[in-house]
């Protein structure tokens, strides 16, 4: 019988940066990832109709033999948390409170900065999950709606111009009330961590797609796969993901892409 595999989701292409990182420190893993990119973005979305969409994908990834499943998206797991562990009978992990136990700790100054979506900042998930570690931190939270279109346009490259003013749209009001640490609250975000480093390079970045892989690592059994399985499901063209996806993950040969109908 193969082996089971960590199921991951998100709205789109953002999910694949927990899914790189998942590669990076997991080799020996088995995938599924669900990319809803027909409903992408979410985080403009009421929260009940999140729910729907993150019950329909947690349904379809329930449907594999999973050992784990990875919410990859600040969105659902800000919104939907607990609509979708009552729906699943293996582990969940959210992206929420291991970036925010990572930002708590990582502040000097107790000034953290959260980007996100509209829903996520509107939940205020991070200003709970964050106090839960630092209760002094101050947290200042900018909702940025035209970051996920933009980089599901495949507009992440360091050297974007469009993207980078609207970066320092968002940002410069964040700086110039001292921020030292600054929370990539989307996993979309994860893709201009170039692009923010390059415009702050004295910020702390803490990517909420790396925190949830490190967290998985330290808290599953792992397995000993040689031949790995991984298998991309989107809800949108292929070809589209395809190319991003190609563009993004480098080395990590995203061939499995199959189209599906959700709900
Ligand atoms: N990548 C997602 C997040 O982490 C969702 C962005 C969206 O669909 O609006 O919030």
């Amino acid at each position: 019988m193969k082996d089971s595999y960590i199921g991951v989701f998100d709205s789109g292409i953002g999910g694949l940066t927990v899914v790189k990182e998942i590669v990076r420190l997991m080799p020996n893993e088995n995938i599924i990832y669900l990319g809803d990119t027909a409903h992408v973005p979410y985080g403009t979305h009421s929260p009940e109709q999140i729910t729907e969409y993150a019950l329909q994908d947690t349904k379809f990834l329930s449907a594999f033999n999973l050992k784990a499943i990875v919410i990859a998206c600040n969105t659902v797991d800000s919104i939907a948390r607990e609509a979708v562990d009552e729906l699943c009978n293996v582990p969940v992990f959210g992206v929420v409170e291991p970036a925010s136990k990572v930002a708590a700790n990582t502040t000097k100054n107790g000034k953290i900065g959260v980007i996100a979506t509209n829903a996520t900042v509107n939940s205020r998930a991070y200003n709970k999950a964050i106090e839960k570690y630092n209760l002094k931190a101050e947290v200042i939270s900018v909702a940025c709606p035209l970051l996920v279109p933009l980089i599901e346009n495949g507009q992440f490259k360091k050297g974007d111009t469009v993207t980078r003013n609207v970066l320092k749209e968002y940002l410069d009001p964040l700086m110039k009330q001292e921020i030292d640490t600054l929370i990539l609250g989307c996993t979309h975000y994860t893709l201009l961590t170039e692009m923010i480093e390059d415009l702050y390079p004295n910020l702390m970045i803490v990517s909420s797609s790396i925190a949830v892989a490190k967290t998985i690592k330290a808290s599953l059994p792992l397995s000993g796969n040689e031949q790995v399985d991984r298998r991309y499901f989107v809800s949108n063209n292929v070809e589209d993901f395809k190319k991003l996806a190609q563009i993004f993950m480098g080395e990590v040969l995203t061939e499995n892409i199959e189209q599906v109908q959700l709900g």
